[in-house]
Parts: C-alpha cells; structure tokens; sequence
C-alpha cells in the first residue's frame, strides 16, 4: 500500500515536472510567433519584423547611457560582458547559443530588466520582435 503511494507520488511529481517544462519550452520561432500574434493584436498596421531595424535599436542608445550592445557587444555571436558588473554574459545569437529564447519565462524575464535599462520602459512587441529577427540573422 505504502509502496503503491510511493509510486503514485512519483507519478505525478514527474508528470508535474514536464508540465512545467513544456509550459515554458519554446524555440527562438516560437517566440517570434507569439511576438508577432502580440504585435498584430497591438499595432493593426503591422508589416512583420526586421532583422535591419532589430540591428539598429540593439547598437543604438535610447536616451541612456547604455545600448543593449554596451552588455552583450557589437556582435552578439560572441560572448557579453555586463557593462557594470564585468561578469561574462553567453553569446546572445542562437547559432552560437542554443539555450537563447528557449525558455519563455527567461526571455520576459530579461526582456523586461534589459528594456527597463536602456529605454526606461518596456520594449514593443515590435521591437522585441526585430531584436529576435536580427539574432537569428547572426551567423559568426
Ligand atoms: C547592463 C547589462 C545589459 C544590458 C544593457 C542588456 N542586457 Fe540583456 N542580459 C544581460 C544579462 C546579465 C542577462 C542574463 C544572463 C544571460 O542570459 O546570460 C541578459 C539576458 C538577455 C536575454 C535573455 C535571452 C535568453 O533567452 O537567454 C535577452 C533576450 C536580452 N538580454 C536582450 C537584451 C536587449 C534587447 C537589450 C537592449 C534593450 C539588452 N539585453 C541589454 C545584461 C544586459
């Protein structure tokens, strides 16, 4: 009986586990995916995203001191470096990082701190969308 329970605890904990995962599991295309769902419900003229416009806003400032370029370089197939802390930041560009944009809760989670540094607000869909779009588009 006990042994049962055992095993029924186990049961659940690992199908509670892949819930989890898979609830905030994704590719960087799914991310792009909800992006664009999200752009097209906030903004009717939405055209799709750009690799070109992501570049610009990731090198440029945007009234502060920093541009998301000062963290994690002028080519984010190379490794960052926190612009305060020194620490050494992984490689931004999927192809040089497979763990980039794979998870969904990671991804809002820096977003909103990044965003909140260099533009004093949160990024548009359409932004973060471009910025991913341009990530993509690093190959080396
Ligand atoms: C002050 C330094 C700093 C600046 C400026 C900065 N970042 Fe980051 N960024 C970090 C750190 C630290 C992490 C978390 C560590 C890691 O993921 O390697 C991170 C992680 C991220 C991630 C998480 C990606 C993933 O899936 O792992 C994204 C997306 C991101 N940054 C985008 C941006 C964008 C866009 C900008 C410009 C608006 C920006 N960052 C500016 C330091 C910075």
């Amino acid at each position: 009986m006990i042994r049962t329970l055992h095993v029924l605890v186990l049961v659940f904990m690992a199908v509670a586990g892949l819930v989890s995962l898979s609830a905030s599991a994704q590719t960087p295309e799914d991310a792009l995916a909800t992006l664009k769902n999200e752009a097209k419900t906030s903004t009717p003229a939405f055209q799709g995203f750009s690799a070109g416009a992501g570049e610009r806003f990731f090198k440029q400032t945007h009234g502060n001191e920093l541009s998301c370029a000062s963290c994690h370089t002028e080519n984010p197939f190379m490794a960052g470096k926190h612009a305060k802390t020194g620490k050494i930041i992984k490689a931004l560009a999927p192809a040089a990082n497979a763990e980039r944009f794979s998870d969904s809760a990671k991804v809002d989670k820096w977003f909103k701190r990044n965003c909140n540094d260099v533009l004093g607000r949160v990024c548009t869909p359409q932004e973060k969308g471009d910025v991913i779009a341009y990530l993509l588009a690093v190959k080396g």
